[in-house]
C-alpha cells in the first residue's frame, strides 16, 4: 500500500496531488487541434440543437458538480437546466418533456439510486448521458452516451480528483452545446478552450502553496461548527467544501447560500465560528462581502477565498487565500482546491483516518 500512495501519506493528499493531469487528460480525450471533438460521446449537432431541457441527477460530491454545471449550462447555452439528487428524482415521478437530456454523474458508475434514475429516465424514453469515471461500470453501460473522465482509479473515500475531472466534462457540455447553439461566438468558444487549458497549471500552483491551508487547518482542529458561504457558483463549491470538511474531520459544517443565512443559519454563529466566504465571482464579490461583515459582527472569525487582486477582502477577513484568476465559469475548480486542502489538513491535525472515515463507503450500492 505504501507504494501505491507514492510517498503521500495518504490516498487523498496523492488524489489531490494527481489533479492537474486527471484534468488535463480529460480536456485531451475530447480536444482536437485546439477544438471539442464531442464525436466519442455521441452527440450530433442535431441532437444538441433538439435539447430543450437539462435534468442533472446525482449524489453526493457529483450532484455538487451538477450544481455548478447548471449555473455554467445555462449561462452559456442557454439551455434550463435543475439538478437533482438520485434518492429523490427517482422516488417522485418527475415530469420530463420529450426532448430532454437526462445527465447522471457518477464517478463509480455503480451507486444504487444515480443508477435507479438512469433506468427511470429510459423507460420514459428520455436521452440520457452518463459522466463517468469506470469504464464498463453500469451506469456506463446502460446510459445512450456516456462522457468519460479520465481521473484514474480514486481510492481515497472523500472524492477529489474525480469531482474536479466531472467538471471539465460539464464545461465541454456547455461549450459545445454553446457554439452549436449558437449562444456563443467563434472567439468566445475558442477563448473559453483556452481559460480551460490553461486550469492544470493554475491547480498546480494552488497546490504548491499548501503549507499556509495546513497552518491555518491546524488551528481548526476544535472547531465545533463550519460554515461555508457564497452566491452562484460560489455557493456550488461551498457545498463541496463543507461536504470535504464534515465527512473526513467529523466537524459539523454547513454551506449556505450567503443570502439566506438571515433567514435562520445566522443564529447558529458564536464567538469564534469559523466562517468561509468564498467569492470568485465579481458581480456577487460585494454581496458576499456583506454577509462576511453580518457574520463578524455576531463574532464569526472569517476565512475569505477570493482571486488575486482582491485584496481588499483583508478589511474583512481574518485570513484570506489567495487563488489565481480564470474565466468566472470556472472558477470552480480552482475555489475547490484550498478547500479539499483544508478538510484534509483539520483531519490530519485531528489524526483520523483521512481516506477511510467512519461510517462511509467510496461506492453506495444500497439505496
Ligand atoms: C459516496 C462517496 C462520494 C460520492 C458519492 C457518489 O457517498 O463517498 O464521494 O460523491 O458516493 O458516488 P458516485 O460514484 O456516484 O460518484
Amino acid at each position: 500500500e505504501a507504494a501505491e500512495k507514492a510517498g503521500f501519506e495518504h490516498f487523498m493528499m496523492k488524489e489531490i496531488h494527481e489533479q492537474p493531469k486527471a484534468v488535463r487528460d480529460t480536456l485531451n480525450s475530447v480536444l482536437v487541434d485546439g477544438k471539442l471533438d464531442m464525436s466519442a460521446v455521441g452527440f450530433s449537432d442535431e441532437d444538441i440543437k433538439k435539447i430543450d431541457q437539462i435534468c442533472i441527477v446525482a449524489c453526493g460530491s457529483a450532484y455538487h458538480v451538477g450544481v455548478a454545471a447548471q449555473y455554467v449550462i445555462e449561462d452559456l447555452a442557454q439551455i434550463p437546466v435543475r439538478t437533482e439528487l438520485a434518492s429523490e428524482f427517482r422516488y417522485r415521478k418527475p415530469l420530463l418533456s420529450k426532448n430532454e437530456l437526462v445527465i447522471i454523474v457518477s464517478q463509480s458508475g455503480e451507486t444504487a439510486d444515480s443508477l435507479a434514475a438512469l433506468r427511470l429516465a429510459k423507460e420514459k424514453g428520455i436521452k440520457t448521458l452518463g459522466i463517468v469515471n469506470v469504464v464498463g461500470s453500469s451506469i456506463a453501460r446502460e446510459a445512450d452516451n456516456v462522457f468519460y473522465t479520465l481521473a484514474g482509479p480514486e481510492i481515497a473515500v472523500a472524492t477529489t480528483k474525480a469531482y474536479s475531472t466531472q467538471l471539465i466534462a460539464a464545461y465541454c457540455l456547455a461549450i459545445q452545446f454553446a457554439i452549436v447553439r449558437g449562444t456563443i461566438d467563434e472567439a468566445k468558444y475558442l477563448e473559453l478552450i483556452q481559460e480551460m487549458a490553461q486550469l492544470p497549471d493554475k491547480i498546480q500552483k494552488i497546490i504548491e502553496d499548501k503549507e499556509r491551508i495546513q497552518w491555518f487547518a491546524a488551528k481548526q482542529v476544535n472547531a465545533k461548527d463550519i460554515f461555508f458561504i457564497g452566491r452562484g457558483l460560489d455557493y456550488a463549491v461551498s457545498l463541496e467544501g463543507s461536504l470535504k470538511m464534515k465527512e473526513i474531520s467529523y466537524i459539523h459544517s454547513e454551506a449556505y447560500a450567503a443570502g439566506e443565512l438571515k433567514h435562520g443559519t445566522i443564529s447558529l454563529i458564536e464567538d469564534g465560528t469559523l466562517v468561509i466566504g468564498v467569492l470568485t465571482q465579481s458581480e456577487l464579490y460585494e454581496k458576499t462581502v456583506s454577509n462576511m461583515v453580518e457574520c463578524r459582527s455576531r463574532g464569526a472569525y472569517l476565512m475569505g477565498l477570493t482571486t488575486y487582486g482582491n485584496y481588499n477582502i483583508e478589511d474583512t477577513a481574518d485570513f484570506t487565500v489567495y487563488i489565481p484568476k480564470t474565466d468566472e465559469h470556472f472558477m470552480t475548480s480552482l475555489a475547490v482546491i484550498p478547500l479539499q486542502l483544508m478538510g484534509y489538513y483539520v483531519s490530519v491535525s485531528k489524526g483520523l483516518d483521512v481516506d477511510k472515515p467512519r461510517n462511509l463507503a467510496k461506492s453506495v450500492t444500497v439505496e
